[in-house]
Formats: C-alpha cells, structure tokens, sequence
C-alpha cells in the first residue's frame, strides 16, 4: 500500500505495509538512518521524531497511523532557528558521549522548546523523562538545553 507523508519537509511516499513502524519505514525505506533504534519498545527514546510538531516514539508508530502527517527527524532538526541553537548547544557543550541516544534527545528537547521556549528545570526534567542514556549525560543536556532556551 502507497504512503504519503512528509518528511522533513519534503513529499514522500512509500510503498510498504501500513503496520511497519515509522522506525524503519525512514531508516529501511528512506535512508534516513539518523533515527536510533534502541529499545524497541517504547521505553528508551532513541527513535524520537515529531509527528506534526509533537514527539513521538518511531519504533511504536506504525506508518500507516501517519498517512499525511509531517514528519520531523534529526536529519531536519537544524531547518528550524531553535534546531540550530540546540545543535551549536550541543556541539559547544560537548553533550554527547558515545552518542547513540542524541539524536532521540535532540528531538525532545526541539519539541521542548518549540512549545516552552524558556523551559523550567522542571519543564526539562518531564520533557527528556522519557529519553535515557546510558552514559549518563543527563547534567549536559539540561545545561544544553538551557543555553540553546538564552
Ligand atoms: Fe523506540 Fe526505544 S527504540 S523507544
């Protein structure tokens, strides 16, 4: 079955089985191997993209839920003037360690700040709650976080 959505901006449509996750549909499908997949089960937040501006766990989203939905995923992150201070946050801050969960934790914290642009430690502590990591960077990406907010 034929799958319209947009990814990044960018009209795509994919042929596939409306059940196959958003997870592997961008990584299989488009190329777009950006999205982590870590857990698979909704628990780790790795796979984090945005579904029409609001995070969403890939891994657990199956294509054809989507059909029509813009997509956002790390590879367009950078497209928007919050993506780019969050990315030069990162980058400035040295956040990742060995960087398997960032871009789940990016995503977060863009959809954190495209709603909160000056989010409380408590806004960031409930926004990235579902996000792990396993070499702890937790203390750099609320600092991120911070700097990217100004
Ligand atoms: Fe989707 Fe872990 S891979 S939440």
């Amino acid at each position: 079955m034929a799958v319209e959505l947009t990814v990044n901006g960018r009209k795509r449509s994919v042929d596939t089985d409306p059940a196959k996750p958003l997870l592997w549909v961008l990584r299989e499908d488009l190329d777009m191997v950006g999205t982590k997949f870590g857990c698979g089960a909704g628990l780790c937040g790795a796979c984090t993209v945005h579904v029409d501006g609001a995070p969403a766990r890939a891994c657990q989203t199956a294509i054809g839920e989507v059909a029509g939905s813009a997509i956002t995923t790390i590879e367009g992150a950078a497209a928007s003037p919050a993506g780019q201070r969050i990315a030069a946050a990162w980058v400035a801050q040295d956040v990742p360690q060995c960087g398997y969960c960032q871009a789940g934790q990016i995503m977060s914290a863009l959809a954190l700040l495209n709603q909160t642009p000056k989010p409380t430690d408590a806004d960031i502590d409930a926004a990235m709650a579902g996000n792990l990591c396993r070499c702890s960077t937790y203390v750099r990406i609320r600092s991120a976080i911070k700097a990217a907010a100004g």
